[in-house]
């Protein structure tokens, strides 16, 4: 992938910041990816959901209600009618009049100065966002600038079938890390993504013997807890909620 990375740990583990620096600024703002590329994240994460009108934007939740000051599901709104909401005064009055910023925006601004980590879904069901989210990249250049998460393995087949230069990342729920049947996911993807408490060393020796490297998340609440376990295991990547602790605690390796 692109950037450099810090050369500072001893593993060089790759930094996700996982939704922008969100710790510091309202997650999946401009605002928030800014200050993670400031920090020296290795990627940005970017939770993808299309508008009604068929555009991708970055947000996490199915509705807009706990992090805008809007209501309503994502999917019902119009790209000009999302343009209205304010995505940063629940954060802090601060970040008032903050976007949701379109995938298109984020591209724009940090270009080829940053990694990004993509997380695609179905949206009721179906595929709608991977052909857009492919002629994005494409167009922008960036195909070797960016890695495709998903809990959706008919996503990432999709994208796979469509370009295969792409690494892709199986995330991995709870209840079925240790169930990942390692040859089928390797016949798509470069990556699992496992919740930090449903791993063992021995998962990760398992998942790097037959070529799959390890990007693991964690639940904001137990990020402290399980990160320094994680990277005893020699985890290749770690989604960040707390960016500027992650870089610091790193850096005195
Ligand atoms: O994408 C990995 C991690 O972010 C999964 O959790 O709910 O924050 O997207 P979520
Ligand atoms: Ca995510």
């Amino acid at each position: 992938v692109g950037c450099s990375q810090s050369e500072s740990q001893e593993e060089k583990v790759t930094l996700i910041a996982h939704r922008g620096a969100k710790n510091l600024a309202p997650e999946h703002t401009l605002t928030a990816y800014n200050k993670a590329v400031e920090l020296g994240t290795d990627f940005i994460e970017i939770d993808l959901r299309m508008t009604k009108d068929g555009q991708l934007i970055s947000i996490h939740d199915e509705t807009v209600d706990r992090t805008t000051n809007g209501e309503g599901e994502v999917s019902q709104f119009t790209l000009a009618e999302l343009e209205q909401l304010d995505a940063g005064s629940w954060f802090s009055n601060e970040y008032q009049g903050e976007k949701i910023p379109t995938l298109e925006e984020i591209f724009d601004t940090f270009g080829k100065n940053t990694n990004y980590f993509i997380e695609t879904r179905p949206m009721n069901g179906e595929l709608v966002m991977e052909d857009e989210l492919l002629r994005l990249i494409e167009e922008k250049g960036l195909k070797d600038y960016v890695i495709i998460q998903s809990f959706s393995r008919d996503s990432l087949k999709k994208i796979h079938q469509q370009n295969s230069e792409i690494p892709l990342v199986q995330l991995l729920y709870v209840n079925l890390t240790k169930e990942v049947r390692e040859d089928e996911v390797k016949e798509y993807a470069t990556g699992v993504g496992p919740y930090a408490p449903t791993i063992d060393k021995e998962f990760v020796e398992r998942m790097h013997e037959v070529g799959l490297e390890v990007y693991v998340w964690f639940d904001n609440k137990d990020e402290k807890e399980f990160m320094p376990k994680v990277l005893s295991y020699g985890v290749d990547a770690v989604f960040t909620d707390f960016l500027d602790n992650t870089v610091e605690v790193m850096s005195q390796d």
